[in-house]
């Protein structure tokens, strides 16, 4: 797969290392070419760097991994995105997590979604980018499951191959209509890790979403 990436920093840094390292062709963009530049030369495996209209243009699959804040003006920079598929890991957050900046409006992949009538898929915005360069990302046995929000089944099919390729396990999230939630939940558990809280105690296993199957068809109050 050819995958232009948007932005130079921690999480284009991550991925771009996973994808590259197995086997997918990759082209940075950032708004200071240079930077975009010596991150494809870390990624090594025939990386290159630009510009970030050259990034966008060169992807099957296009990943945004700029600042919430900096969206817009690397949408601007990108050119035309219509049609294309996006992968929108971007968190519209900030310490001390209790409102989501786009707490008004629609969600943030929404939001870009409808500025560029691109295929978004909301992915990979759920961990730590150390969480990413793992390999593989695994915690007590358990692959490490990857929500994705969105509505185009060809760019669904083409995020969960890229999930699969870090060791990770797809998670069907639903229409991108959800992804303010995974967005909310996101900032939510940040706020929670940011606490010294352990949010992954707080989910019971898959068995017990209907509650507790040893309680099946009785009363529950
Ligand atoms: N870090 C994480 O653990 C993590 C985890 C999940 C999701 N995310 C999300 O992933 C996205 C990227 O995070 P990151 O940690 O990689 O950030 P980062 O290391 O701070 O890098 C941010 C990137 O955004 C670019 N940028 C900022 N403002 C811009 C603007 N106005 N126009 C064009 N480019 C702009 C920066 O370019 P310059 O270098 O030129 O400033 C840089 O390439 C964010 O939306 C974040 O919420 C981060």
């Amino acid at each position: 797969m050819r995958i232009g990436v948007l932005g130079a920093g921690g999480m284009a840094d991550a991925l771009a290392k996973q994808w590259a390292r197995a086997g997918h062709e990759v082209r940075i963009g950032a708004r200071t070419p240079a930077k975009a530049v010596a991150l494809a030369g870390r990624v090594g495996h025939g990386a290159a760097g630009g510009t970030l209209r050259e990034a966008a243009g060169f992807g099957d699959v296009v990943l945004l991994a700029v600042l919430h804040d900096g969206v817009q003006d690397a949408l601007r920079l990108a050119g035309p995105l219509a049609g294309r598929v996006l992968l929108d890991c971007t968190n519209p957050m900030a310490p001390p997590f209790e409102r989501l900046k786009t707490a008004d409006g629609p969600s943030a992949a929404r939001r870009i979604a409808d500025a560029t009538g691109a295929r978004v898929v909301k992915a990979f915005n759920t961990c730590h980018e150390s969480v990413w360069r793992m390999t593989p990302p695994v915690f007590g046995g358990r692959p490490l499951g990857v929500p994705l929000c969105g509505d185009d089944e060809e760019a669904l099919a083409a995020a969960r191959t890229l999930v699969t390729d870090l060791g990770c396990v797809p998670l069907d999230g639903g229409s991108l209509e959800r992804a303010g939630l995974l967005e909310a939940a996101t900032a939510f558990t940040v706020g929670l890790w940011a606490a010294g809280e352990d949010p992954s105690s707080m989910l019971p296993p898959p068995e017990y979403a209907g509650g507790d199957p040893r309680r099946a068809g009785k009363a529950v109050n």
